[in-house]
């Protein structure tokens, strides 16, 4: 159990993250920020610390428009940003094209995370995912093991389930990775995808697996189009918490994540979706999986477009 964890953004994803920080237990402080007025994140977490007495919760819950609620916080969870919503003809944006807007939002996350709890480890949910964790990296300084983006989780989750429904057969069977990317470039490494130990291909036919990789590299926009306004929040709060899990309980547990890659996957000084280690001190190894070609070939392309909106961030100066 740590003593305090911080969630940066109190909306849909944030709101659940808190709650269920509440009800896990995983800190004896939980506290919130977010900007927005009058006091959205004072009453959210008066809301959650009312229901305290009733779930049998002593963790202690506070919120605030300012960023020193954070204040000595040993995990950060950053969700500020705008989602993703569906345009009045029916399209939906990039998660790249929030690049701009989200990016002010998260130097000032930055300068909160810095003024308050400079030690904390890092997880960040924002998009678009990999160059938000940039622009966090650029402006925080913090080594690799201290800082991450939580996507292969929830793209691994999504995959998983599809899997599981056309298998007819239990989640808890399937043993799968989504690595690269979190945007139309993500690869669902099919030659690593297990049914109870077994080849996926053993279950489902190739032209499937084809048609559930597609649905999975979609599924995040699936959900926006479906709601009408924002995006997922469950499934992206749940996968934050079995990184934060893996951190707090120091279960060296191997999760696919956001990390800085510094030559592995040949990939050079880029945040980017490869399985680690998580333990106590966050991201404490990367692991190379092997690949077959056709993967590498995907990893590549996915990687060059991450390198290109990162080039942007790059652009978009400090
Ligand atoms: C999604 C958003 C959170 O994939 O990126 O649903």
């Amino acid at each position: 159990m740590l003593n305090k964890i911080g969630v940066i953004g109190g909306g849909n994803i944030g709101g659940v993250l808190a709650q269920l920080l509440v009800t896990r237990g995983y800190a004896k402080n939980v506290a919130l920020v977010d900007v927005k007025g009058p006091d959205l994140a004072a009453g959210k977490m008066l809301d959650i610390a009312e229901a305290t007495p009733v779930i049998r919760s002593d963790v202690q819950t506070a919120g605030s428009k300012e960023y020193d609620v954070l204040e000595g916080a040993e995990l950060v969870i950053n969700t500020a940003g705008v989602p993703r919503a569906a345009r009045p003809d029916g399209t939906l944006p990039t998660r790249e094209e929030l690049l701009e807007v989200n990016l002010k939002i998260t130097d000032a996350v930055s300068a909160g995370i810095k003024a308050n709890c400079p030690d904390a480890i890092v997880i960040s949910i924002a998009n678009p995912l990999d160059a938000i964790v940039y622009r966090l990296h650029m402006n925080l300084g913090k080594t690799r093991a201290k800082l991450m983006g939580m996507a292969g989780v929830l793209d691994s989750a999504r995959y998983r389930y599809f899997i599981a429904q056309e298998a007819g057969v239990s989640v808890e069977n399937i043993d799968a990775m989504v690595l690269g990317g979190h945007g139309d470039s993500m690869i669902p490494i099919r030659s690593a995808c297990r049914i109870a130990g077994m080849p996926v291909e053993k279950f489902i036919s190739p032209e499937k697996l084809d048609a559930i990789e597609a649905r999975t590299r979609s599924a995040g926009g699936e959900v926006v189009k479906l709601l009408g306004s924002g995006s997922a929040f469950v499934s992206p709060a749940q996968s934050a918490l079995e990184m934060a899990e893996a951190i707090i309980y120091d279960k060296k547990k191997i999760i696919p994540v956001s990390a800085y890659l510094e030559g592995e996957y040949g990939v050079n000084g880029l945040y980017i979706g490869v399985p680690a280690v998580l333990g106590k001190n966050g991201v404490e190894k990367i692991i190379e999986m092997d690949l077959t070609d056709a993967e590498k070939e995907a990893f590549k392309n996915s990687a060059a477009a991450v390198q290109k909106t990162t080039d942007e961030v790059l652009a978009m100066g400090k």
